[in-house]
């Protein structure tokens, strides 16, 4: 078995949807037969962009957590982390912040995105996400993080932090190497991303119905317009939802023989992958009604994982302070007292 420790998460922006599924949540699930995993809820990192909306998180957290849930990630066998519970890693980032310069993270390419995209002026926060996230893998010293592709800039910084601090102050934390996965990208049903905020998204929590509805209303090949042209397969994003959720593969080929060849229109197709796509995720959204009828549940589960991550949290910080020439006993062992003497 290899021992190696994961550390992967998402900000909890709102429900996932299939493309998470397929892309991330699946292979998530697949990690701890063999790994020690910690999935964190990067609350804190939402409010780098998005802390104008404090209504929305909360809720956010519960549909995020009951869609991970669904989709496998088993709290018995993983750590399920709430970032802004545990304030080490808001300790850590700052201590980091101390190794990365300014310059550095200003060349990050996911910054210079948002600042464009968001169009908006910089916050101190926005800066610090790369650091904040270094902060989150190494608290637990993970060597292994599945990320998407965008993400490798931010592992990258995180393995400069671990040899500066290596380097500095002894070896004390590991080089964590990004994970990316070898899953297809599933397009939007508009054919571009699959992205929370197009609108184009089929989200684990849609019904049977709101399913069928969203396929019926699929991109599928411009150039075609009637059932009897010969259709384009590659670059249809209904061939590409057969290739994935459609078992059969002996049905898969017949349709793509009968489409170049005009012998079956998008309609029916629609109507099978509809079909298909909701017996793939009957399962999954049966669980998924289970935990969000017991909200109570889903937070027991969320501060259970918590509380325990927090033990190494505490571990790991007060090694730093020690390393960092900081007081030693301060953070791990000192408790909370209230002015009147009581321990609180
Ligand atoms: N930045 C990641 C994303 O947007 C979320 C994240 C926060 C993360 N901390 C992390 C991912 C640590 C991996 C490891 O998807």
């Amino acid at each position: 078995m290899d021992k190696s420790k994961i550390l992967t998460g998402h900000r909890p922006t709102g429900p996932r949807h299939i493309g998470h599924l397929v892309g991330t949540l699946e292979s998530w699930a697949g990690l701890q037969d063999e790994h020690k995993c910690f999935f964190l809820v990067a609350d804190l990192h939402v409010l780098t962009t998005d802390y104008a909306h404090p209504g929305r998180i909360q809720d956010n957290i519960r549909n995020m957590l009951a869609d991970w849930l669904a989709a496998g990630i088993d709290p018995q066998r993983s750590t399920i982390v709430l970032q802004s519970s545990i304030p080490e890693h808001a300790q850590l980032s700052l201590l980091f912040g101390m190794l990365n310069t300014v310059a550095r993270l200003e060349r990050i390419p996911t910054y210079k995105e948002q600042i464009k995209e968001l169009n908006l002026q910089p916050s101190v926060g926005l800066l610090g996400y790369p650091v904040l996230q270094a902060a989150d893998i190494l608290l637990y010293k993970a060597d292994k993080v599945p990320v998407g592709e965008d993400q490798l800039p931010h592992i990258e910084l995180a393995r400069e932090t671990s040899r500066r601090f290596n380097q500095l102050y002894g070896d004390t934390f590991p080089l964590p190497q990004g994970m990316l996965s070898n899953a297809p990208r599933l397009p939007g049903i508009d054919n571009r991303t699959m992205h929370t905020s197009y609108g184009n998204a089929i989200f684990l929590r849609d019904t049977p119905e709101e399913t069928t509805r969203k396929v019926m209303g699929m991109y599928t090949d411009p150039t075609r317009i009637h059932a009897t042209d010969p259709g384009h397969v590659e670059g249809n994003p209904v061939f590409d939802y057969f290739d994935i959720f459609c078992l059969d593969r002996e049905e898969v080929k017949q349709y793509k023989i009968d489409y170049r060849a005009g012998r079956i229109g998008d309609v029916a197709l629609k109507r099978r992958l509809a079909e298909v796509l909701n017996q793939y995720l009957a399962p999954l959204r049966e669980r998924r009604a289970e935990f969000s009828s017991q909200p109570r549940m889903l937070m027991d589960v969320l501060y259970s994982g918590t509380a325990r991550a927090r033990y190494e949290a505490g571990q790991t910080l007060e090694e730093v302070h020690k390393k960092m020439g900081l007081l030693p006993g301060q953070v791990f062992t000192m408790q909370v007292t209230h002015p009147s003497g009581a321990f609180c």
